[in-house]
């Protein structure tokens, strides 16, 4: 699903291209890693944000800047082609400003008011696709993208495990047959 998400926002809605500039929100986190993957490989100059305690991660998925949003100017980024949101609200509109004149901001984190002056945003919901599953499976496999897993959980567990308030960060996976 993570990947999916990341995919149809980057390629089927936000067009990305082989060197234009990209900014991820969230880039440490499970959406926000797989989008920061799949856009290196595409070719496209990455910025990725997110909490001082995600930079190390977000760079070393694959990010070749990284804006800490709760310390670091946000404003001082560059114009980029796409920016791939995942948190919405004030972050998304200050990121609306940073879209160059015919780019676009795509966003999961619902509808939203925010708009690039020059450009369109586009909110979309994941839809199931097979080949392009096929496609992001294939890529783990090959080893040209990972996974962003936290925890591993029985099914006996599972209740538990979503109701822990330290939750590992990363997607929890509940195991249902052993
Ligand atoms: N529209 C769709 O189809 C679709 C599909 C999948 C997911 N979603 C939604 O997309 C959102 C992201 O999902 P996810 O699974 O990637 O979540 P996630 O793993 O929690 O990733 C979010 C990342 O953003 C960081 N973050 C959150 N608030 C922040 C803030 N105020 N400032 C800086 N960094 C912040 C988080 O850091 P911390 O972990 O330190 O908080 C984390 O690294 C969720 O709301 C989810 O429901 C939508």
């Amino acid at each position: 699903m993570p990947g999916l998400t990341a995919w149809q926002g980057l390629f089927d809605h936000g067009k990305l291209q082989s060197g234009q500039r990209v900014l991820i929100h969230g880039a440490a986190g499970v959406v926000g890693s797989m989008a920061v993957q799949l856009a290196r490989e595409a070719g496209a100059y990455v910025i990725g944000t997110g909490r001082a305690s995600g930079r190390r991660t977000a760079l070393d998925f694959g990010a070749q800047e990284f804006i800490d949003l709760e310390n670091d100017s946000l404003e001082d980024v560059d114009a980029v082609d796409l920016v791939f949101d995942v948190l919405g609200g004030e972050v998304a509109e200050r990121s609306a400003r940073l879209v160059r004149p015919g780019g676009t901001m795509v966003t999961i984190a619902g509808p939203t008011e925010a708009h690039p002056i020059d450009g369109k945003t586009i909110d979309f919901i994941v839809v199931p696709d097979r080949p392009q599953l096929i496609e992001i499976v294939q890529k783990v496999r090959e080893g040209k993208i990972r996974t962003n897993i936290g925890e591993v959980a029985t099914l006996d567990d599972a209740v538990a495990v979503f109701n822990k308030t330290d939750r590992a960060k990363g997607k929890t996976i509940i195991r249902v047959r052993s």
